[in-house]
């Protein structure tokens, strides 16, 4: 029965198995081991003096045979983070630092972990002390670290230290091989051709991060294992830097700064290291470094050995973005390929076995039986020496004698993180998505690739107006580092690169991606689109319109997108992805037009025409209107989430501080007034209030509210700007919209709608197309027209015309 049961769970190898609630970890404040140390504190004035505790449970383990280094002493002085330093024997004697507990080679061994006396000197695998040492002190968290690394931008501050979290996770729909099953991190970052140590080689030919493979969560578990990147000189092996660095430089290798952090589900594997990784207290089990393996082999067995680990408990591993920084000293890569052979030689059979390997144990209901088991046969199948299974067994009965309790191993009763196959629900915890960046090499100037990629795919655009007969758009096009450039020196072009551009339809996608890609794509961070997709139901017409690959979206189902009426939904599912560094969202349904040159004030919520005051027929007729609006009260009054209490709160301050209209009541007022109605198919949230927006919008999401209510009170609470041209930026009458070539301008920051679905045939509707909106782009972005000063800024809000 037990074999039976553990046998399910590798059956279902792509189901993410979670089981929070059951693991507990209790260090007992009184347990032997504890009281032991304190016995001990009579050393300690033999030893050197030991800091008080900071607060927070959170350590930083590292080991150095040298004099303390500028980066150890950065690591002592952050706050709320207690350093261990493990020596060795070729450390100097007087190694001294403030804050520092510094573990010499003479105080490990009265350390009454039975590891101690076991381990090799002059071994990196000393570090094994500094995690038992860290633990036995009550570590919540461990920072595992090198003396030569150093955090940078947020530093320790990237990783998640909440429960739950939302995000990215990679889970491949088909992993039938075990090269499916595989991450490389520094393609999903953005490096192209490059790889961490420890990817087996064999498959690294052809393999990418897969098209199917990607979901969006709302709420999951924060992964167990925190992996960060580091800049400049990334962990890779020596035969990607004998093949790439610099002899003086280094790699020098910066990823993408906008990619967000992601998840890898149970039964996927990536190597990461011991040099920028953060443990939770639910992997202390996972720690182990091997010591029958080399010093560049050591961190990447743990690393496959961890996750197959916690893998049996539904546990899993994250990678965030660049978090730490290293400039490695230029040394001889060859000693560091010997050095790695096994990496090379055993990475792959590695991975292989340990996805394959099944928990047999006569007692196989726990987990630590299973581990126990897990050291043995690798040892048999020659993976790692015997001696290593047995270190790692005490390394065990040391974590057991301070009180560690193993996670539960889990079965088939728990959560699933898979993609809702449920198209008819507007409850979805996890949906499909795709998001990769443009691959680089290192050292690759962006900016000209870029250029280049505005340059091509205007070219078509070119071609596809030709097709209709207009042939004006006979421009000098610059070179691409002419406009790269110009580009750069523009203070709009600048902005909208660190901006996302969200592209939302409010049916199924099935027309046109290819267009909007072309236009937009080379100038914003990224372009995703957000709407029912199914690829099966696009249709490529033409090359200038048909999908370019890559293509990122995030999928709403149609229940979720209701014809449009909860299309912001959109921005707090990308708000929910997590992308860093992003200065602001812009919104632009599929069928606005938007002049990418005019200028915006980018630290304010943009909306075209405002937050009008006008009767909403919504409101009274509509199970999105005034039923949902008295929901959301509903919701606020009845939560007992703290979350939305302060969302609710704010949102009440910002109705009377901002007091458009003079309305002056708060928030449950203004839900019951049937005025106030804001046409939304384009709009921008900066980053600094996009929190804020997603909570609210998230509850009016849940409630039903409707896109012109909703969006109208979000702007009434916030501090907003308004298009000059707001009120011809909407062409509500029939006859308006059959004749928008009269109401386009360059001065207009969006006009809505124009259909692009009018310009499937080269006729006339595209060839007006092209002598409006693609001849004035090509005057604007190619031709160095610099006649647009009109910009987007306050004016008083207008009435629209019903
Ligand atoms: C582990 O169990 C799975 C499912 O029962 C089976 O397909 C696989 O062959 C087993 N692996 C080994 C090494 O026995
Ligand atoms: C899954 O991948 C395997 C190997 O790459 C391939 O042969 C198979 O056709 C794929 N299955 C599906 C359903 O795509
Ligand atoms: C993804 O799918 C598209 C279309 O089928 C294909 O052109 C592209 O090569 C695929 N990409 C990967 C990484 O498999
Ligand atoms: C499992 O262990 C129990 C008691 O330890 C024993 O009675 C039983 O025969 C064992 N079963 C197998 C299949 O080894
Ligand atoms: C299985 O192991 C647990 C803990 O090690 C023990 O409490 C239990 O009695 C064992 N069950 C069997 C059938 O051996
Ligand atoms: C989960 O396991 C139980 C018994 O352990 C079984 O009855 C049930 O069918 C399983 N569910 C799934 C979805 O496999
Ligand atoms: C535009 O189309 C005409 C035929 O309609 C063709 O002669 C001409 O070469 C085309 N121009 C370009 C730039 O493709
Ligand atoms: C544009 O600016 C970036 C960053 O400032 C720089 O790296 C790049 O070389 C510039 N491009 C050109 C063509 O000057
Ligand atoms: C809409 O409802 C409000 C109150 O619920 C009411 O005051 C108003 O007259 C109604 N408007 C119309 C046009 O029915
Ligand atoms: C909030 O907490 C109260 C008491 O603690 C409880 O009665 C109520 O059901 C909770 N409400 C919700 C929505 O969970
Ligand atoms: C708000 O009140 C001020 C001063 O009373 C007035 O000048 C302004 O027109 C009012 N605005 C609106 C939109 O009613
Ligand atoms: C500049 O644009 C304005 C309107 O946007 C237009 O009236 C004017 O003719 C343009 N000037 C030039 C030199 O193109």
């Amino acid at each position: 029965m037990a074999k039976l049961f553990i046998r399910n769970v590798f059956l279902l190898p792509l189901i993410v198995i979670l089981s929070i609630s059951f693991f507990i970890y209790k260090f007992h404040n009184n347990s032997a081991l504890i009281s032991q140390l304190v016995s001990k504190a009579v050393f300690h004035r033999e030893f050197g003096e030991f800091p008080p505790l900071k607060k927070g449970n959170r350590w930083i383990v590292v080991t150095s045979v040298s004099q303390p280094t500028e980066d150890v002493k950065r690591l002592a002085a952050i706050e709320d983070w207690n350093l261990v330093v493990v020596a060795d024997t070729k450390t100097p004697l007087d190694w001294k630092l403030e804050n520092v507990h510094f573990l010499s080679v003479a105080y490990q061994k009265q350390l009454p972990f039975t590891l101690v006396s076991e381990l090799p000197y002059k071994s990196y695998t000393r570090k094994n002390i500094g995690y038992l040492y860290a633990i036995s002190k009550g570590a919540e968290w461990i920072y595992d670290t090198d003396d030569d690394n150093k955090p940078y931008g947020l530093g320790l501050k990237q990783f998640d230290y909440e429960d739950q979290v939302s995000g990215v996770r990679f889970l491949p729909q088909n992993a039938s091989g075990i090269s499916q099953r595989l991450f490389n991190p520094y393609r999903f970052y953005g490096m192209d051709g490059m790889w961490p140590r420890g990817f087996p080689l064999e498959h690294f030919e052809k393999h990418t991060n897969g098209n199917n493979s990607q979901v969006l969560c709302y709420k999951m578990k924060r992964a167990a294992v925190q992996q960060g990147l580091v800049h400049h000189d990334p962990d890779v092996d020596a035969i990607y830097r004998l093949l790439n660095a610099d002899k003086n430089n280094g790699l020098n290798v910066e990823f993408n700064k906008f990619a967000p952090p992601i998840t890898l589900s149970v039964g996927t594997y990536s190597p990461w290291n011991s040099q920028n990784t953060l443990f939770h207290k639910s992997a202390f089990h996972t720690m182990f470094l091997p010591t029958t393996v080399s010093f560049r082999t050591t961190d990447i067995w743990r690393s496959f050995i961890s996750q197959k680990i916690l893998h049996l408990s539904g546990l899993t591993v994250s990678f965030v973005s660049t978090n730490a920084v290293q400039f490695r000293n230029a040394h001889d890569y060859l000693k560091d390929f010997k050095n790695e052979k096994q990496v090379y030689e055993d990475s792959g059979k590695m991975i292989e076995f340990l996805h394959n390997w099944n928990c047999t144990r006569n007692n196989s209901t726990v987990l630590e039986n299973c581990i126990n088991q897990l050291l043995v046969d690798l040892a048999k199948e020659k993976l790692w020496g015997s001696e290593d299974a047995r270190l790692m067994g005490m390394y065990l009965e040391d974590l057991k004698s301070m009180g560690f309790k193993f996670p539960k191993l889990v079965g088939n009763s728990t959560q699933d993180y898979s993609a809702s196959r449920d198209e008819t629900t507007r409850d979805v915890n996890c949906r499909r998505m795709h998001l990769e960046f443009d691959l680089l090499k290192p050292r690759e100037d962006q900016s000209i690739r870029r250029a280049e990629q505005k340059l091509n795919y205007f070219g078509n655009i070119v071609d596809w107006c030709n097709e209709t007969g207009y042939s004006d758009i006979s421009i000098n096009f610059p070179s691409p580092k002419q406009l790269a450039k110009q580009n750069n020196e523009s203070y709009v072009f600048q902005k909208d690169l660190n901006s996302v551009l969200l592209a939302v339809n409010n049916y199924p996608w099935d027309y046109g991606m290819g267009l909007i890609q072309r236009l937009y794509q080379p100038y914003f961070a990224t372009i995703i689109f957000c709407g029912s997709w199914y690829p099966e139901n696009f249709q490529n017409l033409d090359k200038t319109t048909s999908i370019m690959h890559p293509i990122n979206y995030i999928h709403m189902n149609p229940a979720e997108m209701s014809k449009g009426a909860f299309a912001y939904h959109c921005v707090t599912l990308v708000k929910e992805l997590r992308l860093n560094n992003v200065q602001g969202y812009f919104l632009m349904s599929d069928d606005a037009v938007f002049n990418i040159w005019q200028r915006i004030d980018y630290a304010r919520v943009h909306h075209i025409h405002g937050s009008n005051n006008l009767y909403n027929s919504w409101y009274n007729h509509t199970q999105y209107g005034a039923k949902a609006a008295k929901r959301v009260l509903e919701i606020v009054k009845t939560t007992n989430d703290t979350e939305i209490k302060t969302t609710w709160q704010k949102f009440d301050d910002g109705l009377r501080k901002y007091d458009y209209h003079n309305l002056t009541e708060g928030a449950e007022a203004q839900m019951l007034n049937h005025l106030g109605k804001s046409v939304s198919d384009f709009y921008y949230i900066p980053t600094s209030e996009i929190e804020y927006y997603a909570n609210l919008m998230r509850i009016f999401y849940q409630a039903n509210l409707f896109l012109e209510i909703a969006m109208n009170r979000f702007i009434r609470s916030v501090d907003h700007q308004i298009s000059l041209q707001g009120a011809c930026s909407y062409l509500w009458v029939e006859e308006d919209r059959q004749h928008w070539p009269d109401f386009y301008n360059q001065d207009l920051v969006a006009l809505h709608p124009v259909k692009p679905s009018l310009f499937k045939t080269a006729g006339e509707d595209r060839k007006t197309y092209c002598a409006t909106v693609i001849q004035t782009w090509a005057d604007i972005v190619f031709g160095g027209s610099t006649n647009y000063t009109v910009k987007g800024d306050d004016v008083k809000e207008v009435y629209l015309p019903e």
